[in-house]
C-alpha cells in the first residue's frame, strides 16, 4: 500500500513540474518596428490578413532584402492581392523594418 502512495507521489510530480515548464505563449509580447508609420501600419495589416493562410506571417528580418524582391511578386500573385497600393503598402512595412524588431512583455 505505502508503495502505490509512494509512486503516486511520483506521478504526481512530475505532471506537476511537466506542466510548469511549458513554455508562456507570448501573448503579451509587444513586438516594436522601427518604422511604423500609418502606411506600414496597413502593411502590416495587410500582411496580416493576406499573407498567412498557406504559412506563419513572415517576419521583415527574417530574409534579406534581395530575397524579398524575389518571393514578394510571387507571393502577391499567390495571395490574389493585385492592388498595387496594397502591394506597395506590404513592400514598404517589410523594406523599412528589415533590421530584428525589439520585443517587450
Ligand atoms: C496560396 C498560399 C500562399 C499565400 C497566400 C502566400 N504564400 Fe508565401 N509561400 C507559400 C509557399 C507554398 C511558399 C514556399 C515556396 C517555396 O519554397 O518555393 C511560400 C514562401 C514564402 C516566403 C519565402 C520564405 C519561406 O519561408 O519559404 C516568403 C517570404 C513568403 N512566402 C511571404 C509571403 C507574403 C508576404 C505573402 C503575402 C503577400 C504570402 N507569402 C502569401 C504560399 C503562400
Amino acid at each position: 500500500m505505502k508503495k502505490y502512495f509512494l509512486l503516486s507521489i511520483i506521478i504526481i510530480s512530475i505532471v506537476a513540474c511537466s506542466k510548469k515548464s511549458t513554455p508562456t505563449s507570448g501573448a503579451n509580447t509587444t513586438i516594436l518596428y522601427s518604422v511604423m508609420d500609418a502606411k506600414a501600419t496597413s502593411g502590416l495589416n495587410l500582411e496580416t490578413k493576406y499573407c498567412t493562410s498557406c504559412h506563419k506571417f513572415r517576419v521583415p528580418y527574417k530574409f534579406p532584402k534581395e530575397k524579398w524582391d524575389a518571393v514578394l511578386p510571387v507571393m502577391y500573385k499567390k495571395a490574389k492581392l493585385t492592388d498595387s497600393t496594397q502591394q506597395n503598402q506590404i513592400k514598404y512595412f517589410i523594406y523599412n523594418n528589415l533590421q530584428k524588431p525589439v520585443t517587450t512583455k
